[in-house]
Order: structure tokens, then C-alpha cells, then sequence
């Protein structure tokens, strides 16, 4: 069985459509036909020091959120990033292995120190992207669900993975990014050229798992279309009205082509309101799952953990094989 894995950050307190679309959805199918690892990437959300009762909470929620949205605990192992610590470990074994410019060069990076100032933003926001290489080439994973600002971190992946084996004999698989490019990069309903994002989009432009119905809606009414009427896929003139039909095409499994010919003649409003109830849909059974999760933290902390212990084995087992590589020494 091919392996996939990925990881998600618990910045809030909800994922967005953003998260479900161009991620989530598909872990909950690959965990039919492959090995599959999800895990909350804690540890990346501790490069912005976020509160200590924010992040506990934040990573519940997040994990109630992948329950919820239907990660089986029997067919994924669903955990903490940091309670295999082995991450952490092979990052800094990888932190090694990267050139300084090559960290540089990493676009989100840049965007991300260029929000906190350059001088402010902290070391582990530069090396972020080598601990997501690390997230990866640990489980030997096959495939790495994302969406497309992912990629160039899935590049240093590759050529981390690629490098490491050619210095010290074959070690680790070197992983491709599973990215479905219908849906790789759902973007802010205000502001439909920039990705929908927990950290930068207004909460106008972003729709939330765990939103009440009504606002999903009135913010659905309200997203930005463009000049006309027509209902039509058009990338660069129509970016608003574009992102809404791939929304639908995405959540319904209809093709633009045959929503643009449903839609013709009907002006922007009927379409935004089927947008807005398949919406609705597609996160009210996932908020329910979600809530009910969150009432027993225990019983959701149990989980994690037994995920975290399957995720270990495979873990340890690459971990033996990198000290031996690197020529350190038998711990026992
Ligand atoms: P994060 O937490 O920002 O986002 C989680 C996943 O959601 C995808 N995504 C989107 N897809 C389409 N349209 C959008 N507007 C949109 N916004 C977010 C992201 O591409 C991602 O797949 N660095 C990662 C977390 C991570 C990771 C890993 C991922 C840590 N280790 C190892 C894969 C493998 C991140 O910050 O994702």
C-alpha cells in the first residue's frame, strides 16, 4: 500500500473552506486506499509563540475538525506532531543539510517575516520549512496531499530527501505532492486573487467550518463578483465568480461547464444562493461531529495519543537508519 501523510496548523479556531477543499477532502478519501498519517502540526504553529491555553485548545478543535470532516482513527493514524518527537530530531538533522540561501529563497518565508518584521520573526519560522521535510521524509511517505502554496516546500522536501541519499546511501523515498488542481487554491471571496487564508484574509473573505449557517451565507451573498451578469469560468477577468464555480463544481461533483449553462440568463444572486446552501451542506455534518467530539477532551486526547503510537513504529524504525547513516552512535 502506497503511503500518504500530511499535516495541518491549528492557527484558529476553525479550519476554512480554503483547508477542507484543497486538503482535507482528500485525506478522508486516500485513507481508503493508501497508508495515511494526518497529524496537527503543533510544532509549527510554535514558530509565532502563540498563548499555551490558545494552542491546546486550537489543536482540539483541529483535531475534533478531522474527526469530524471523517478521518477514521482505524484506517489513518490522526496525531500530535510533537508527541513523536522524532520530528524535531530529524529536522535538526536536516537543518544540516540546507544551505542558508536555499532556506532564503522559500517564498512563504519571506511573506510571513515580512508581516512580523524581519528582525522579529523568529528562527524557527526560517527553518519551518526544513521541519516540514522532516514531517515527510520520516514516514517514507509516497504522496503529500497540499494545496498549491505548499509546493515549494515540497520541493525542499525532495531535494532534501534526494541529497541526504546521495551523501550517505539511500534512506529516504522521495515524496510527491498530491495536488488537485480544481481545487489547489480556493481563494478570499473579498479579495478573489489572493488565497483564502486563516492569517491574512478579512473574516468577510474566508468561510469557516465551524460558522453558523447564516453567516456563511450572507458572506457567500456579499462575496465580490465581477462586472457583468454572466455566470462563467474566467480566470482573469472574473476571478470572483471563477473561485464560486469551482466552489460548487468542487462541493456538488457537477462540471463548471454544465453549472455555466444551469446558470445562464439567471444573473449572480440564485447562483450565489446554491453556492451558499451547498455550503452549508457540506459543513453542517461536520460542525455537529465536530462539537460532540469537543465535549469529551479526554476520549479526544485518548485518540491522539493511539495515533501518535502507531506513527512512532514507523518513525523509530527511519530514525535507527539516519543516526547509523550520519555515523552517530548506538543508543543502546
Ligand atoms: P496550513 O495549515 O496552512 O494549511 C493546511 C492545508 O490546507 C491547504 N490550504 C489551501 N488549499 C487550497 N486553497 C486554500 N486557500 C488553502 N489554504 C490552505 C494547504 O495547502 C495545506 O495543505 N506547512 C503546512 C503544514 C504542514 C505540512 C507538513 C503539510 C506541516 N508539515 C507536512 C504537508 C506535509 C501548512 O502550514 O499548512
Amino acid at each position: 500500500l502506497a503511503r500518504v501523510l500530511s499535516g495541518i496548523q491549528p492557527t484558529a479556531d476553525s479550519f476554512h473552506l480554503g483547508n477542507y477543499l484543497g486538503a482535507i477532502r482528500q485525506y478522508v478519501a486516500l485513507q481508503d486506499t493508501h497508508e495515511a498519517f494526518f497529524f496537527i502540526a503543533d510544532l509549527h504553529a510554535l514558530t509565532v509563540a502563540p498563548k499555551p491555553d490558545e494552542l491546546r485548545r486550537r489543536t482540539r478543535i483541529a483535531a475534533a475538525q478531522l474527526f469530524g470532516a471523517g478521518l477514521d482513527p482505524e484506517r489513518a493514524a490522526v496525531f500530535a506532531q510533537s508527541h513523536v518527537r522524532e520530528h524535531s530530531e530529524l529536522a535538526w538533522y536536516l537543518i544540516c543539510q540546507t544551505g542558508m540561501g536555499e532556506a532564503g529563497r522559500m517564498t512563504q518565508f519571506k511573506d510571513k517575516s515580512a508581516r512580523y518584521g524581519e528582525s522579529s520573526a523568529s528562527v524557527g519560522l526560517f527553518t519551518y520549512p526544513i521541519l516540514q521535510a522532516a514531517d515527510i521524509l520520516i514516514y517514507q511517505a509516497d504522496q503529500v496531499p497540499v494545496g498549491v502554496d505548499q509546493k515549494q516546500h515540497l520541493e525542499l522536501s525532495r531535494d532534501l530527501a534526494q541529497r541526504f541519499n546521495s551523501r550517505y546511501g539511500q534512506t529516504f523515498k522521495v515524496p510527491s505532492p498530491y495536488i488537485l488542481k480544481e481545487v489547489e487554491k480556493i481563494t478570499d471571496l473579498q479579495d478573489p486573487t489572493a488565497k483564502m487564508s486563516k492569517s491574512s484574509s478579512s473574516p468577510q473573505g474566508i468561510l469557516d467550518v465551524l460558522e453558523e449557517p447564516n453567516v456563511l451565507r450572507k458572506k457567500i451573498m456579499r462575496a465580490v463578483t465581477d462586472t457583468g451578469s454572466d455566470v462563467v469560468a474566467d480566470e482573469e477577468n472574473k476571478p470572483g465568480v471563477t473561485n464560486l464555480l469551482r466552489i460548487l463544481s468542487a462541493l456538488t461533483g457537477t462540471p463548471i461547464p454544465e453549472l455555466e449553462t444551469r446558470f445562464a440568463g439567471q444573473g449572480y444572486g440564485t447562483f450565489k444562493k446554491e453556492v451558499a446552501e451547498a455550503v452549508i451542506e457540506t459543513f453542517s455534518p461536520i460542525r455537529e461531529r465536530t462539537e460532540k467530539l469537543l465535549a469529551d477532551e479526554a476520549e479526544l486526547d485518548r485518540m491522539l495519543v493511539a495515533g501518535a503510537a502507531r506513527a512512532r513504529k514507523v518513525a523509530r524504525e527511519t530514525m535507527e537508519q539516519v543516526r547509523e547513516r550520519l555515523g552517530l552512535l548506538p543508543t543502546s
